[in-house]
């Protein structure tokens, strides 16, 4: 597991965020099993409705360039200019989004300026509502 990379691609694309109304930044990086890395980062909107969260933007990158097969996730976000002072875990919507496409085994890493922490989507995310399951 390229876990390094992971962190330092979510730090990197932490940097992109586009967050003039919240001023908190996030970025997302998504390994695939063929270890290609897709990046994302929060895009906020003046109208809110469209913002996007980093986790997701990643994923839809992947998935819409036909890549449907994960290992890992890591997230860094806090206050934009500053280190991540705390994790930032998925919000709902980003794991129900994740769970779309991930096995529970999926690693989440959480990054902070401290160190990041380790948890798998099963974890965060229980009871996932799919229709093939439901
Ligand atoms: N945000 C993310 O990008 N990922 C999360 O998991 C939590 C929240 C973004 C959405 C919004 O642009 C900003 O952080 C504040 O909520």
């Amino acid at each position: 597991m390229q876990v390094e990379a992971l962190v330092s691609a979510a730090l990197e694309a932490r940097e992109r965020a586009y967050c003039p109304y919240s001023s908190f930044a996030v970025g997302a990086a998504l390994l695939a099993a063929d270890g290609r890395i897709f990046t994302g980062c929060n895009i906020e909107n003046a109208t809110q409705g469209p913002g996007v969260c980093a986790e997701r933007t990643a994923l839809y990158k992947a998935v819409s360039e036909g890549v449907r097969d994960f290992m890992a996730i890591a997230v860094a976000g806090g206050k934009a200019g500053f280190p991540p002072e705390q994790f930032c875990p998925p919000c709902g919507v980003c794991r129900q989004a994740l769970a779309e496409f991930c096995v529970p085994s999926l690693e989440v890493i959480l990054v902070s300026q401290n160190g990041i922490e380790r948890h798998t989507l099963g974890e965060l995310f229980p009871l996932a509502f799919s229709v093939s399951e439901g």
